[in-house]
């Protein structure tokens, strides 16, 4: 049987003429919906064994349909079926092969209880949960990769700022391990957001569910989703959970910008406490002697990117009505390129810190020259000399503007000492040595969280336990998806034996 129209497109009943190409080329959206292309299979394979387990279609059909379906997966791993923009979208080009293979009028039954406005979300989502997974995995490697760099150097000083000012000396260990713990919350936020996206539109169909009993838990189980997203016109309508993914990715990105703007900073002549990899720095066309950390800068410029995708999102879906709208096929582009942007960004950072040179000689210099332990000298004064914080800060501070007069640095423990005794406080040079001694510095900081060597052995150790579980929880992740998988191409395989669903446990 064939249905009588004027239009060729498989929703085409009611119209009299063909969309126009200038139409179709606007609205088609195969390029976005490429990545997808296994995950459509795979729903379309639940599906129908769902439908057929309900009695909507027959078990015969349900035969016919998988076989198309397997077809189709082996045709497009073999490179021998791509969506065609000519079909519109993913799952259109799906199902007109599928009709070309099997019988059209039992290919006809695999859209029953669905609708596209529920097939394109759950592809989106099985999509972007894989997605995410990867990403935690490369950031898992970046962390590593800052940790196992600073697990080297918990007695290496370098100058800790605020204001870009010196401030307090601080080891590379605690500065690096920095970006670790910040990168923990982000592994924190993905896990989280996962949880949210690992849920089941399918079902949902257009907008208000069907009247076919169908078994929404069953299809949710067969496609590895933890559960069903439960109200229909919520679960095809929005797309909460795209821009939650896309301010996750933003949050990525800001946090990547401030290490790579540390490594250009620090790597210049000025500084000079850090060289960056030749395998990841780029030269100059013109200036034989340049060396640029354009790995660094682009990571950190590709931060518009990822904050301009979570604005195009949020921007889209603000004040759509409720319901599927034409408007919601745009969320995939910018999901889909922040998703690739940053996790380049995250990999290429972890290969720039783990071929990155240190410079500790250097780094001890800058400490030394800019009375980054002055601190150290005021809090000596009130541990032993039992004077109020705010006297001690006025007397160190009154020695370093003299000192800065004469142009000498806090290291000058001659001048330091007679200084220190015209405000009536007595302290040898030997003893000024070790406070102001930035090695001494690091071994005195005591307090949880400090740059102190102990805290800080301590944050990593933590920090690494912390990653052990990041990895335990990605894996175990993708091992549900798996079995999920492979139950799905079991029970096709029994069925394309000849088996029968009731000998099966769905
Ligand atoms: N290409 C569409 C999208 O990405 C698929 C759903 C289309 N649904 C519809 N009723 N036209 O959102």
């Amino acid at each position: 049987m064939t249905a009588p129209s004027g239009s060729e497109k498989l929703w085409g009943g009611r119209f009299s003429d063909d969309l126009a190409d200038m139409g179709l080329q606007f609205s088609e959206s195969t390029a976005a919906d490429r990545p997808m292309i296994d995950e459509d299979i795979w729903g379309s394979q639940a599906h129908c064994t769902m439908l057929a387990a309900c009695r909507i279609i027959s078990e015969a059909d349900l035969r016919a349909i998988l076989g198309g379906l397997a077809q189709i997966r082996q045709q497009f791993a073999d490179g021998q079926f791509d969506l065609d923009p000519q079909l519109e979208d993913v799952h259109m080009n799906v199902e007109s092969r599928l009709r070309e293979i099997i019988d059209p009028e039992v290919a006809g039954r695999l859209h029953t209880a669905r609708s596209r406005n529920d097939q394109v979300v759950t592809d989106a989502r099985m999509h972007l949960r894989t997605r995410l997974l990867e990403l935690r995995q490369a950031l898992a490697d970046l962390q590593q990769a800052l940790l196992d760099l600073g697990a080297e150097h918990l007695n290496t000083v370098m100058p800790g700022y605020t204001h870009t000012q010196h401030a307090q000396p601080i080891s590379v260990a605690f500065w690096l391990s920095s970006y670790a713990s910040a990168l923990q919350r982000d592994q924190q936020r993905l896990a989280q957001t996962y949880e949210r996206v690992n849920r089941c539109p399918l079902g949902a169909c257009a907008l208000a569910g069907t009247s076919f009993p169908i078994d929404r838990e069953m299809t949710a189980r067969l496609l590895g989703f933890d559960g069903v997203i439960e109200h229909a016109l919520d679960a095809v309508g929005s797309r909460d959970f795209v821009a939650e993914a896309l301010a996750d990715l933003a949050i990525v990105a800001s946090n990547l910008s401030r290490l790579a703007e540390e490594l250009v900073l620090f790597s210049t002549h000025e500084f000079g406490m850090i060289e960056i990899d030749d395998a990841y720095a780029t030269g100059s066309s013109i200036m034989p002697q340049k060396k640029n950390p354009g790995m660094a800068e682009l990571t950190r410029a590709r931060t518009g990117l990822a904050y301009g995708r979570l604005m195009q999102a949020l921007t889209m879906i603000k004040a759509l009505p409720l319901g599927y709208n034409r408007d919601l096929q745009e969320d995939k582009p910018p999901l889909w390129e922040s998703l690739d942007s940053v996790q380049s960004c995250v990999r290429i950072m972890a290969a720039v810190v783990t071929t990155l040179k240190l410079r500790p000689q250097r780094m001890a210099e800058l400490v030394e020259a800019n009375y980054a332990a002055a601190t150290e000298l005021a809090n000596f004064l009130v541990r032993e000399r039992n004077l109020p914080f705010r006297d001690c800060h006025r007397i160190v501070g009154h020695i370093v503007g003299t000192l800065l007069e004469e142009g000498q640095p806090l290291t000058d423990y001659r001048r330091v000492r007679e200084l220190l005794a015209e405000a009536g406080q007595e302290i040898s040079e030997q003893q000024l040595a070790e406070i102001l001694g930035a090695q001494a510095i690091l071994r005195r900081q005591v307090s949880q969280g400090s740059t102190g060597v102990e805290a800080t052995a301590a944050i990593i150790e933590e920090l690494r336990e912390e990653i052990t579980n990041s990895r335990r929880q990605i894996i175990e992740a993708h091992q549900a998806l798996t079995q999920a998988r492979q139950q799905t191409d079991q029970i096709i395989e029994h069925i394309l034996e000849g088996g029968e669903l009731a000998e099966l446990e769905l």
